[in-house]
């Protein structure tokens, strides 16, 4: 099924040969291979910083590849089904800014879904690309946002002839997906790319189970969180691309811009090693832990006043396919919200839940998820009925997205002012003001900031969400529109 030795982790070995080998290091970095005794290499031992080298000989270099890592990155090319594979070492977050880039030049369009990650919005602010936003499904029931419409794609491709790329999530944070064949199909025959952010997709090509990876559409680049589902060190992704319609020159030139001179070693391993595991395990483990979350999402759909998402739902619910290694659990039928159940099973359970809404929580599993955990998860569930409230739960999510101004990058660059929330009505925002997870925008640089949003604003600090902004406090950055200039040229 593979053209290359999927066992092989050459980075890996090497890296791991030289913190053996008993060198002299008179390079950086300064704990020299773990010599420096404090509390941190006491918990962790000594071969974490034998792994930590910055670039000795022989180890290759992450923005000029010639060796082991050129190798490495061939390797996981082959297992992803792409054409070229780059190491991440800032995360998807760099990878989408990289599409993004190579994509599109200052002013040009690129259409994309209005529930994107922040990382979309900083590329929109680098490249200087002009968004043309598309509303994503809207289930009310559940309050969240999920794939989009082929039909309203259509049509926004029609009145956007002239953008260069379609932006897709496969699969949302929620773990819905859009039928991306379709979208490939239709982006291509209008001569535009199709970026995917596969953040919480990186383990989708191993397994027939799951929904269709980016590279099995044919989409030309997709950047995925191998951290997030499959396994390998935070941070640490990867950028895949594929066909002839990406300049690959491009791509490593702007990774160069976006990644560190001293990328890490010990992510680079992790890379290395996650492949070589899932390419030779991935497709067992993935159906193994799909039968564990089909047994969980039994068990709470038994459970009176919750309801574990199916795919079933989901179909019935305009979305197109379903990644079933998510637990999504309804709870906001016992009278709390999402929230609430968060906090209580952190404090009464010790469970650690990947995020809340105001009607659910997320779970997201991965082949390290253990049946043990699992009927953990359940009990903490159970113990959420001593919590029941005679309440019914409001449902809250925008329907429509703010006006534009300008675009992103115009209001990055534009004189700014600080006032304070209660005073923004109208203004135009200089910066993202986001809830956190999932990292959705509720404003993006260059848009008007209208009564919704700030509605928005008092529910989800009431909820007690993270509210992420650049600016401290009640504060907001907004254009200072009196003394703004606008420069009329390419920037
Ligand atoms: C949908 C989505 N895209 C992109 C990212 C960025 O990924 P990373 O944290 O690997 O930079 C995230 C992270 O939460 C995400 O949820």
């Amino acid at each position: 099924m593979y053209k290359l030795d999927q066992s092989k982790t050459p980075f890996f070995d090497k890296i791991k040969a030289y913190g053996m080998s008993h060198t002299t290091p008179l390079d950086v970095p300064g704990h020299k291979l773990g010599a420096i005794q404090n509390e941190f290499r006491e918990f962790l031992g000594s071969n974490v910083f034998r792994l930590d080298a910055n670039a000795p000989r022989g180890l290759d270099n992450l923005a000029k590849r010639k060796g082991v890592i050129k190798e490495a990155q061939a390797l996981a090319a082959d297992a992803f089904g792409a054409d070229h594979a780059y190491f991440l070492i800032n995360g998807t977050s760099q990878g989408i800014i990289t599409m993004i880039m190579s994509a599109c030049k200052a002013k040009e369009k690129i259409i994309i879904p209005r529930n994107v990650h922040k990382s979309a919005i900083n590329g929109l602010i680098l490249s200087g690309a002009m968004p043309i936003f598309m509303k994503p499904h809207i289930d009310s029931e559940l309050g969240i946002a999920n794939g989009i419409n082929i039909s309203e794609l259509k049509e926004t491709i029609e009145e956007n002839p002239d953008a260069k790329a379609v932006f897709v999530i496969n699969p949302t944070y929620f773990g819905v997906t859009s039928n991306l064949k379709e979208i490939v199909k239709l982006a291509h025959e209008h001569d535009m790319l199709v970026l995917v952010d596969e953040a919480h997709g990186a383990h989708f090509g191993f397994s027939e189970y799951l929904p269709i990876s980016a590279m099995e559409a044919g989409a030309d680049m997709s950047a995925f969180s191998v951290h997030k589902t499959v396994g390998s060190l935070t941070q640490s992704s990867m950028l895949l691309v594929k066909g002839e319609r990406v300049n690959v020159n491009l791509v490593q030139s702007t990774l160069n811009i976006l990644q560190s001179t001293s990328p890490s070693s010990l992510l680079m391993a992790s890379l290395d090693t996650t492949r070589s595991y899932m390419a030779l395990n991935g497709p067992e483990k993935l159906k193994e832990l799909i039968a564990l979350a089909k047994y969980a999402r039994g068990r709470i759909n038994r459970i009176k006043g919750l309801q574990a998402i199916t795919k079933d739902y989901v179909w019935s619910h305009r979305g197109y396919d379903y990644d079933e290694t998510k637990i999504m659990v309804k709870v906001s039928d016992l009278g709390i919200t999402g929230f609430d159940a968060y906090n209580i099973l952190s404090s009464e359970s010790n469970i650690q839940m990947e995020l809340a809404e105001t009607h659910l929580i997320l779970a997201v599993l991965s082949i390290g998820t253990t049946k043990e955990d699992l009927d953990r998860f359940i009990e903490g569930l159970k113990n959420l009925k001593k919590h029941k409230k005679d309440e019914t739960i409001k449902h809250k999510i925008r329907f429509t997205y703010p006006e534009t101004y300008a675009r992103p990058r115009e209001a990055y660059h534009a004189p700014k002012r600080f006032i304070k929330f209660e005073d923004a009505l109208n203004e135009v925002a200089a910066e993202n003001i986001m809830v956190y997870p999932p990292g959705i925008p509720l404003v993006i640089p260059g848009e008007i900031i209208n009564q919704d949003i700030l509605d928005d604003l008092d529910f989800y600090r009431e909820q007690g969400s993270t509210i992420l902004s650049d600016t401290e406090g009640d504060y907001v950055k907004v254009v200072d529109k009196d003394n703004w200039i606008k420069y009329e040229g390419d920037l």
